[in-house]
């Protein structure tokens, strides 16, 4: 299989080719996510959840991103690793300089992702591209936002909501951005960012007319305690094995058939 790459990514967009993203916190999910050719492993700061058993992302750490983001690696070769920056490891351009170099140079992921639109994040996306790493940026239900937001609650309902996470697309992909991952809006939110920017667009319960597709492997294997996410589905349902679950995934995702209407939001 031929390496996914950032230049490629913008190339699938542009023909119209969906993008496949699927969380992985260990070699072993790692080299499952590869074999069923997913085209970008997500090392999540959603591992506090579902592996540490936290509420919130809140409580990881960069030394715990950097750790997980190695593990993964080890168990990748065509498939791109992206990873979080944590909670507060991008609290300034410096330091999320910092948390960039070891995330990259410890870790082995291609890409950072940040959360938010905030000026300082604006100015870290740019001084990391302008260091060649590339950053995928997050808007929508960004969860490092939680208490913020006093849940995790759908963003972007309200007309002027909506138009607020139009403009903060424009300016991370003014900023630098190479893709973006938006989560937690109403479909027809997450159609208009798609067609506003010309990175991909990658949804999360943002509706089917994103770019591609993201889940949290957990979620989308039905192991998370507690209830599924409406935006989720459980691909192993009915199947066989781990690896079946994720090319049926893969599948869905390519041919439009996941996400459905009934997971997205109104
Ligand atoms: O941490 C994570 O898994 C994420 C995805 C849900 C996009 O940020
Ligand atoms: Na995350």
């Amino acid at each position: 299989r031929k390496s996914v790459t950032v230049p490629g990514l913008h190339a699938m967009k542009a023909e119209g080719r969906k993008i496949v993203m699927l969380t992985a916190y260990d070699a072993s999910f790692a080299s499952q996510v590869e074999q069923a050719g997913v085209d970008i492993a997500l090392v999540g700061d959603s591992l506090g959840m579902v592996v540490q058993g936290h509420r919130s992302t809140l409580p990881v750490t960069l030394d715990q991103m950097v750790y997980h983001t190695a593990a993964v690696a080890r168990g990748l070769s065509a498939t791109l690793l992206v990873t979080d920056m944590p909670f507060m490891a991008d609290r300034d351009v410096s330091h999320a300089l910092e948390a960039g170099a070891r995330l990259v140079g410890e870790g082995g992921a291609a890409m950072v992702k940040i959360e938010g639109a905030a000026p300082h994040i604006l100015e870290s996306i740019h001084a990391l591209t302008e260091r060649a790493i590339p950053v995928c940026a997050h808007l929508g239900l960004t969860p490092q936002s939680v208490h913020k937001f006093g849940g995790f609650k759908i963003q972007g309902r309200a007309q002027d909501a909506a138009d607020r996470v139009v403009s903060e697309a424009l300016a991370v992909q003014q900023a630098g951005a190479d893709l973006l991952v938006l989560e937690g809006v109403p479909t027809v939110l997450g159609e208009r960012v798609t067609k506003a920017l010309h990175i991909p667009v990658i949804g999360i319960g943002a509706g089917p007319h994103c770019d591609g597709q993201v889940l949290v492997i957990y979620d989308m294997l039905g192991i998370t305690p507690g209830k599924r996410p409406k935006f989720s589905k459980d691909f192993l349902a009915g199947r066989h094995s781990v690896a079946e679950a994720i090319q049926a995934y893969v599948a869905d995702v390519r041919s439009g058939a996941f996400p459905a209407a009934e997971h997205g939001f109104n």
